[in-house]
């Protein structure tokens, strides 16, 4: 296993406040998989979404995760939230480092993402139906391509740091 650290988890789970923070802390390298990607293809997820479709957006992430692989050392990085979803993203994940899945529920997230018009997969009606039915069929496949579960709900990103601060890196 290499020596980065990797958050997942659904979307408004706080992977991209988190990480920016706690490789301020630790005075690591920050990557998300999200940035990385709109600047490789010179435009939003939601363009990308929009003209080239999920599938191709899924193959960027996968790309980009290989990429990481070969590169990054001693990073934090956070992903999409639909990376894991992939058997072989899950395989490269635990290469690549440490995995802690930022858990949330159905509410944390529509709370937290309300008038969020950024992911495409909520996008249109019934949000809170979307949430409940991705967060059902992703939660188990976030679990077990972790290392380590943190329930954040309740916790500010500066608590969230300090627990992820005991871990090694
Ligand atoms: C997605 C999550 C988004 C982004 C894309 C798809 C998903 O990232 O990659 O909209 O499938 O859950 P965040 O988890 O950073 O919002």
């Amino acid at each position: 296993m290499k020596n980065n650290l990797i958050l997942i988890g659904f979307m408004g789970a706080g992977k991209t406040s988190v990480g920016l923070a706690y490789a301020n802390a630790r005075s690591k390298r920050f990557l998300d998989t999200d940035q990385m990607i709109e600047q490789m293809a010179g435009m939003s997820i939601r363009e990308i979404f929009d003209i080239q479709g999920e599938a191709a957006f899924r193959s960027m992430e996968a790309e980009m995760l290989k990429r990481l692989l070969e590169e990054a050392e001693e990073t934090v990085v956070s992903t999409g939230g639909g990376l894991p979803l992939r058997e072989e993203n899950q395989r490269i994940l635990k290469e690549l480092g440490r995995v802690i899945y930022l858990k949330v529920s159905p509410e944390t997230v529509l709370n937290r993402l309300k008038g969020d018009t950024t992911r495409p997969l909520l996008a249109g009606e019934d949000p809170k139906g979307k949430v409940c039915r991705l967060l059902w069929d992703r939660g188990p496949i976030y679990e077990s391509a972790a290392h380590m579960t943190i329930d954040v709900d309740e916790m500010t990103v500066e608590e969230i740091v300090s627990e992820m601060e005991s871990l090694p890196l």
